[in-house]
This record gives structure tokens, sequence and C-alpha cells, in this order.
């Protein structure tokens, strides 16, 4: 597997616009599902936060602050000029760090928030552990992530869209190899009830796991565990 730092570092300057493309806008949907279930939070993590598109939808939310981590400088800096642009930099705060090794003291958040990076997380276990440490007893996880699809019409036809179309249309952008990447990772990493599972094993309960786009997205949501 190629290192994920470099890779994001290389597709950060297309990357809002590759999302689009490929999701035929519906990714903002999502993301905006993901937010209003932390809604009612005072202080947010977005861990992953990427060009900050989830912790914009958060603070759209009317959360009071949320704090945005990735290890990508070149996704940081997109992120900022956007939070800058758009007037909230006193509500969103960037910070560069790894989800394995969070710079936070204990219990300091009411939610954390992944999305679609866990999948690129180097273990995602430890990051979930992470996770669990630096929420307050009772708080809220929420964790958006890419799967495949198990309806028998749409799963071939999403599968051949993400490992042919994708990769093709990302070679436009000169990001093939990236793009084939997404297509393997996505295959390979644990959903549903291994997940779930997953997220038992770092010490949260699921309260929910939301199906989206036929399957092709779920929000995975739980409690930190007393
Ligand atoms: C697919 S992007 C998702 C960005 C954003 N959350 C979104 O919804 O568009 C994945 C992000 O995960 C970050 N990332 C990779 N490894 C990470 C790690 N170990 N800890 C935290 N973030 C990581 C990358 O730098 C990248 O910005």
């Amino acid at each position: 597997m190629p290192e994920t730092k470099p890779i994001f570092n290389r597709v950060a300057r297309y990357y809002d616009t590759l999302n689009t493309l490929f999701s035929f806008g519906i990714d903002r949907l999502w993301r905006r599902k993901l937010a209003e279930n932390v809604s009612s939070s005072t202080l947010v993590l977005d861990i992953a936060t990427g060009t900050a598109e989830v912790a914009l939808e958060i603070a759209r939310q009317k959360v009071p602050h949320v704090i945005g981590l990735d290890p990508s400088p070149h996704m940081l800096k997109l992120a900022q000029k956007k939070i800058n642009s758009l007037r909230l930099g006193n509500r969103i705060t960037l910070i560069q760090g790894l989800a394995e090794d969070l710079p936070f003291k204990d219990g300091v958040f009411d939610a954390v928030t992944i999305a679609f990076g866990i999948r690129n997380t180097i273990d995602p276990l430890e990051a979930l552990c992470e996770m669990k440490r630096v929420l307050k007893p009772g708080g809220k996880i929420g964790v958006l992530e890419f799967a495949v699809p198990q309806k028998p019409f749409f799963s071939p036809i999403y599968m051949f869209y993400i490992k042919n179309i994708l990769p093709l249309i990302g070679s436009i952008f000169g990001r093939r190899e990236e793009y084939r990447y997404l297509a393997d990772s996505i295959q390979n990493f644990p959903q549903r009830e291994s997940f779930s599972k997953l997220m038992n094993e770092a010490g949260f309960k699921v309260l929910q796991s939301l199906e989206l786009t036929m399957g092709a997205v779920i929000i995975y949501i739980g409690i930190k565990e007393k």
C-alpha cells in the first residue's frame, strides 16, 4: 500500500473538484448528515479533516467550536484558505497531527468525527482508541466511510465504476494510481458488522449505522461507554 500522506499531498489541489465530480455532488449531503449527528455539541474534533468540508458543515450546524486535524500540510493549507474566505477563523481551528496520536488531553471533546479518513489511517483500532480517549464520557463518535454496496443490482455497477471509471477520470488529472488505491482500499477495509466490532473493541457502543446511497457510504454513530 502506498503511504497515505504523500498521496493526499498530491491529490490536494484537485480534491474538492474530483469529490464533487465522482459523487455527482452527493458528497455534500453525506457530510451534512454526519454533521447533523453532532449538532448539539459545543466542541467537536474532526479528524482527517482534509480540506475542512466536514468541519465547515459542523460549524454551519451552529456548533460553537470545531478543531480540524490532518497530517497533510497541503490539505490544511487549502482548508485554512477556505475558512478564512468564509470568515470562520474564530470558530474552526486547524492542527497538524495523526489520528493514532492525538495531541489532546483525555476527555475534552463532546464529539469526534472522521469522514473518509479511518480507512486511511495506519492503525484504525489505535485511531479509534485515541478518539475514545479524547472524548468526554458519553461523548459521541461519527464515522463516515465508503462501503461495498450489498444490493445485487447496484453492487456490480458500483464496483465497475470505482475500479474502472474513477481511475480513468483520475488519469485526466494525472492521478490514475491514487484513484486505483481508492477502490482497493474500500474493498479491503472492514465494513458493517466488522467495523462495528472494531468500534466495540475500542470501547464504543454503536447506536446506529446509517446506509446512504444504497450502501455505498455508511455513517456509524457511537458513544463512549462510561
Ligand atoms: C479522503 S481524505 C478525507 C478528507 C475529509 N474528511 C473529507 O471528508 O473530504 C482523507 C484524509 O485523511 C488524512 N489522513 C491520512 N492518514 C491519516 C492519519 N493517520 N491520521 C489522520 N488523518 C489522516 C489525509 O491527509 C486526508 O486529508
